[in-house]
């Protein structure tokens, strides 16, 4: 049974919630949908990307770590009390976008120990895990002791860089009983068919894991549930295939997948006995599934030996996505300001406060005369944070003293963009949650214009002209929009996406939506209106839907070009470290006849230190 109530958070909560790092906003109330509890139920992180202090400037996100330990501590009280189960998932990219990760140096010296005060019962690893050696060994080294039986690698090894021996990451899958029903778990942890990882790492395909001795007797047992967790957008291949390599040999099991890597709420019904759900990214969002009917009466007692007839029972799904915000967490357990946080969760809170200000994130680079959104507005325009890259920030930056009057031409992809841009104080913080990545300039020099020319369109284009050898151009977008979603595709209807998602998403609750506070219903802020496999009321809270617009992969900036607007015969073309292995092919799509041997360093100094260098220059004055 589905239950979607919904009711009206506002007037039950009298006080003000203090949001638990001091200078984040306060989290503010809005219309909520309760959760639904089945027999065993799950709480999902993923992609938190180091985010573990919230959001510092958006109310609907800005609950810690610490007051997720104390919401799961309460959930898991609540289980206990009604006799279901509660599992804690995690599926990876728990680094790199946030500087609570990033800043310090050796990176993550504050991150690991915080991360792994939670109490996790299933975790696996992401792709942002395995792109440096250092983070394979941290993972190997701290991570996995940290959550030891809890952490599985289902197609990951490690490699040791001294002897070369290749060995299981962590175990290849968990088997267990659930604390109050003792329900028979068997779980597994995969990592989709990453092919960008260092050296001192390995990830099986997932078609050839599919293929294993122990995999194929694991999914010839019999558990009472496979809970399948994975770094997997749920509209990427490699939860199909193992779909369908399960259900090949077991019929009757259910099913649970929990994915992420795509940064979207999303749900997905594979058959009436499974289902997945991935949630979100950057501690925006904490996923909830309950399942109930897992197991009825009679097979209880069938299991304690008692000769009974079963009838089939087919389990029921259900999901949300929470908004990590203290004021949802105080609703769905019922508690409010004075009887919420636990003494670990103040304690992690604290633990959070000071690392921030070791790191001396708050620190002001400089303040944003506006907001500037990845996708929120259309490529080109003054909204646009591309745009502000391509048309004031690359001119100034893309300099090599020595080449400064060449014509050149600056590409980067867009997903080497993370976050939006907020209007208000630009901190050490906001560097790396824009620009986390330690990627450089390089370029090719004296290229013929009409080859150069040619490029960008070849990165963008849907086509698979590039997309050989693992090189498919998606990979160079932001992740949101690499494998569309329900969510997408209606968005993509629409000539006007927001006149549309004001049609599907009536907001529930608030009769006259002018938000002029002549009702009694707290205004609607904008967040996510999520619609997926079982429809648009996933949601926890209900928003005020925001505007999504396509990015392009990749965007470039002509500089120093003929002031009498003619074409330049030859360019140096510039590139993000990152795009090289699309560059090249590119070009010799183009018509050139260049090579890795032709690329060289453009300039010293990382993106993320020239955009942090640029705003202190040009965004002084107060916030
Ligand atoms: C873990 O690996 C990192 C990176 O190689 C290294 O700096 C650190 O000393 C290792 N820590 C332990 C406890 O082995
Ligand atoms: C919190 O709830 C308790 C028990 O229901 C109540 O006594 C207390 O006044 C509430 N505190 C606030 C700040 O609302």
């Amino acid at each position: 049974m589905i239950i979607s109530r919904t009711t009206i958070l506002g007037a039950s909560v009298a006080a003000v919630a203090r949001a638990a790092q001091p200078g984040a906003v306060k989290p503010v109330a809005a219309p909520m949908r309760d959760l639904t509890w089945g027999q065993l139920n799950f709480l999902h992180t993923t992609d938190t990307h180091g985010w573990l202090g919230g959001h510092f400037q958006e109310p609907q996100y800005s609950a810690d770590w610490g007051d997720y330990i104390s919401f799961a501590h309460h959930m898991r009280h609540q289980a206990d009390e009604q006799g279901s189960d509660l599992l804690l998932i995690d599926t990876g990219d728990r680094i790199e976008g946030n500087g609570l990760y990033d800043a310090s140096v050796p990176k993550g010296l504050f991150q690991y120990g915080i991360y792994a005060e939670q109490d996790v019962d299933i975790i696996c690893t992401g792709n942002h895990e395995l792109y440096q050696p250092y983070s394979i060994d941290r993972e190997h080294n701290t991570t996995v002791p940290n959550f030891k039986d809890k952490y599985v690698a289902s197609n990951l090894d490690y490699v040791d860089p001294e002897t070369g021996h290749q060995y299981p990451m962590a175990q290849r899958y968990r088997r267990f009983k659930t604390k109050n029903q003792g329900f028979d778990v068997i779980a597994m942890g995969f990592i989709f068919d990453f092919t960008g990882n260092a050296e001192n790492s390995f990830v099986q395909r997932v078609e050839d894991t599919v293929k294993e001795g122990w995999f194929q007797d694991l999914i010839r047992e019999k558990p009472d549930i496979f809970v399948v967790i994975g770094h997997v957008g749920l509209r990427m291949e490699e939860f199909e295939i193992l779909f369908k390599a399960m259900r090949k040999e077991n019929w009757h099991t259910p099913i649970a997948f929990f994915g992420g890597h795509a940064h979207v709420r999303d749900a997905r019904k594979f058959d009436s006995l499974s289902f997945a759900m991935a949630s979100g990214r950057y501690m925006e969002t904490i996923g909830w599934m309950s399942i109930d009917g897992i197991k009825n009466k009679k097979e209880k007692e069938k299991d304690k030996g008692k000769d009974v007839t079963i009838e089939a029972v087919t389990p029921t799904f259900t999901r949300r996505y929470i908004d990590n915000n203290l004021y949802g967490m105080y609703h769905h357990t019922g508690r409010n300001e004075s009887s919420f946080d636990t003494e670990h969760g103040k304690r992690v809170s604290k633990a959070i406060d000071r690392a921030r200000q070791a790191l001396n994130l708050d620190a002001k680079f400089g303040c944003a005369p506006q907001n500037y959104w990845m996708s929120r507005a259309e490529y080109p325009s003054k909204d646009n944070l591309y745009t502000l890259i391509t048309d004031e920030i690359f001119p100034d930056v893309i300099v090599n003293e020595k080449r400064r009057d060449k014509p050149r031409v600056a590409l980067m992809n867009t997903g080497g963009i993370r976050f939006d841009i907020f209007k208000g104080a630009f901190t050490r913080d906001t560097t790396y949650i824009v620009s986390p990545f330690i990627s450089g300039f390089r370029y090719i020099p004296d290229v013929p214009y009409k080859v150069a020319q040619k490029v960008i369109d070849l990165l963008n284009s849907g086509g698979r002209i590039l997309s050989t050898n693992g090189a498919d151009v998606r990979f160079m977008a932001i992740p949101e929009q690499m494998y569309p979603t329900p969510s997408m595709m209606r968005m993509e209807k629409e000539d006007d996406p927001h006149l549309e998602l004001r049609d599907v998403q009536k907001p529930l609750g608030n009769d006259d939506d002018d938000d002029d506070g002549d009702d009694d219903n707290p205004p609607l802020i904008g967040g996510y209106t999520t619609k997926d496999d079982l429809g648009d009321d996933g949601d926890d809270t209900v928003h005020k839907p925001l505007d999504f617009y396509m990015q392009p992969n990749a965007i470039q900036s002509e500089i120093a070009f003929p002031e009498d607007g003619s074409d330049p015969e030859t360019v140096d073309v510039v590139f993000i470290d990152f795009i090289q292995p699309w560059i090249i092919p590119a070009l010799q799509f183009s018509g050139g006849d260049y090579t890795e041997d032709d690329v060289q360093s453009y300039m010293d100094g990382t993106l993320t230190y020239k955009l942090s260098k640029w705003i202190s220059e040009n965004w002084k004055g107060e916030c």
